[in-house]
């Protein structure tokens, strides 16, 4: 640590810096300041990636699966959050990879990584409720990892910031569709 001008430790000497690079380039993006514990890190994006793809999945089968009037916009809104959870998938993987860890997309034993289930819903009504009830799961979950990880692994934070906001829209979405698709009055707003 280097001293700064009013004595406090501040930023490291761009020399060192340089050396510790250069003398641990095996290990990618970890660097020695990296504050978080990696191997916990690359265990909760395994199980954040799951719950992602689980998401791609059931928004999927439901866009192919749902019928009734109307619909066609309700599917096209199942589209778009796959293709958006896929995306979610992506970049959680990467930064599995850049980790150093191998992101598990094995289908075997992936419902019990994932924080959401994969429930079908039976008509229009419920496969909309079942995807705002997993949306919620995920902005509960992702909200506690993104305080979990504050200042020890900002840039995975970021991340999980940027995911959140997605399936915040993601959760605004089906509430909206299951009001007008169910008919009932909006949640009472405090
Ligand atoms: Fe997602
Ligand atoms: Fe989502």
């Amino acid at each position: 640590m280097k001293a700064a001008r009013n004595g406090q430790p501040f930023l490291t000497d761009v020399e060192e810096l340089r050396d510790r690079a250069r003398a641990s380039i095996d290990k990618g993006a970890v660097t020695p300041n990296y504050q978080g514990d990696v191997k916990q890190t690359i265990e909760i994006l395994q199980s954040v990636l799951a719950t992602e793809i689980v998401c791609v999945l059931r928004y999927t089968m439901n866009a192919v699966a749902a019928t009734g009037i109307s619909s066609d916009s309700v599917k096209e809104e199942f589209d778009e959050h796959a293709r958006e959870e896929q995306e979610h998938a992506r970049k959680v993987a990467e930064r599995i990879n850049q980790l150093g860890g191998t992101p598990n997309f094995n289908p075997e034993g992936l419902a019990t990584r994932s924080a959401s289930q994969y429930v079908e819903g039976g008509n229009l009504v419920e496969m909309i409720k079942e995807n705002l009830i997993a949306e919620r799961i995920a902005c509960e979950h992702y909200r506690e990892l993104i305080r979990y990880f504050a200042d020890k692994d900002p840039t995975t934070r970021v991340m999980m910031e940027g995911i959140l906001v997605n399936e915040e829209e993601h959760a605004n979405d089906m509430h909206d569709l299951l009001v007008s698709h169910q008919g009932t009055p909006p949640l009472e707003r405090k």
